[in-house]
């Protein structure tokens, strides 16, 4: 890997060897780091950076290394030439674990600048290339390009419109693969589906094989950002409904899928917030009210 400057003054081989550097060169960069670090604390992604652990209290452990290892597996273990988005990069974890696979381009987005300040400092003592953007997955479509690997990981049961994120995923960002991840409570039996129920028919509203979504009005786990959590059955059955194949079940909350056609919508338009605003319309409103 070519040398390249890390941010602290310092030749970097990419690989953690420094360059031309002195026993207090070397502490008073640790110090630097460690000091950047505790400024952007708390951290939800453990990462070591240059031997310093950016969480080493994470109440998950080692997290997300140890959740990685049981489906690294299941993504291209080589990702040259490939492009790559993160939705919900958080502090970059899986951003940079892409790049370490050689993907040419990897982007990530999230709408939590502190997050976003956290990944720009763990790529930047990696020395790994990835663009960090400020962006919410209801805006993507402003990103106007399709990726080959998507990565929706442990968002959608923060959102108020899980659909809609995956449809929007769908139309704007999802070039071919989707690695999806999302928290899972209730049974994890999944049923083969019916195309059709009769009216009178509510019992299948009370066998746990059937896609159910529980509400959050409150909070979950203190996280008042907790919205709506799928049992399996559901997560499986609204990746398929918003056009996203099922290749593999690699971890329990994980998902690796291909973007295909959409299932028609039975007959209703898709349930996309339109990018701009309709200047025709609202001209023949103004129109109306003259
Ligand atoms: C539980 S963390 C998951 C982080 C990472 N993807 C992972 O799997 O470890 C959820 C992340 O989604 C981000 N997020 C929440 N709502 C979002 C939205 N509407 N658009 C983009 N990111 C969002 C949060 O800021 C947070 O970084």
């Amino acid at each position: 890997m070519a040398a390249a400057a890390d941010g602290f003054g310092v030749e970097t081989s990419g690989m953690g060897e420094r360059r031309g550097m002195n026993g207090s060169d070397l502490a008073a960069r640790q110090a630097t780091i460690r000091r950047r670090i505790e400024e952007l604390a708390p951290w939800f992604h453990n990462i070591d950076l240059n031997g310093i652990p950016t969480a080493p209290d994470h109440p998950l452990n080692d997290y997300p290394t140890w959740k990685w290892r049981r489906f690294a597996h299941a993504v291209p273990e080589d990702l040259s030439g490939r492009t790559v988005l993160d939705i919900g990069c958080n502090a970059g974890f899986y951003a940079l674990e892409m790049k370490r696979r050689g993907a040419e381009l990897v982007v990530g987005i999230d709408e939590d600048e502190r997050y976003l300040s956290q990944a720009r400092l763990a790529a930047e003592v990696t020395g790994l290339e990835v663009e960090f953007h400020r962006l919410s997955v209801y805006d993507i479509a402003r990103l106007a390009q399709k990726f080959d690997l998507v990565l929706f990981m442990g968002v959608l049961y923060h959102l108020r419109h899980p659909l809609l994120a995956l449809d929007l995923i769908h139309e704007h960002v999802a070039g071919d693969l989707v690695l999806f991840q999302t928290m899972q409570r209730g049974s994890d039996v999944v049923w083969e589906l019916e195309e059709d129920y009769g009216f009178w028919n509510d019992s299948i509203f009370h066998y746990a094989g059937f896609p159910a979504m529980y509400f959050i009005e409150q909070r979950y786990a203190g996280d008042p950002s907790n919205w709506w959590i799928p049992n399996r059955a559901c997560a499986e059955a609204m990746l398929r409904s918003a056009g996203f194949e099922i290749l593999q079940h690699p971890e329990d909350e994980v998902y690796l899928c291909r973007r295909v056609p959409a299932p028609a919508t039975r007959g209703a338009p898709p349930a996309l917030r339109p990018p701009h605003p309709d200047e025709a319309m609202t001209a023949r409103r103004h129109k109306r009210l003259e």
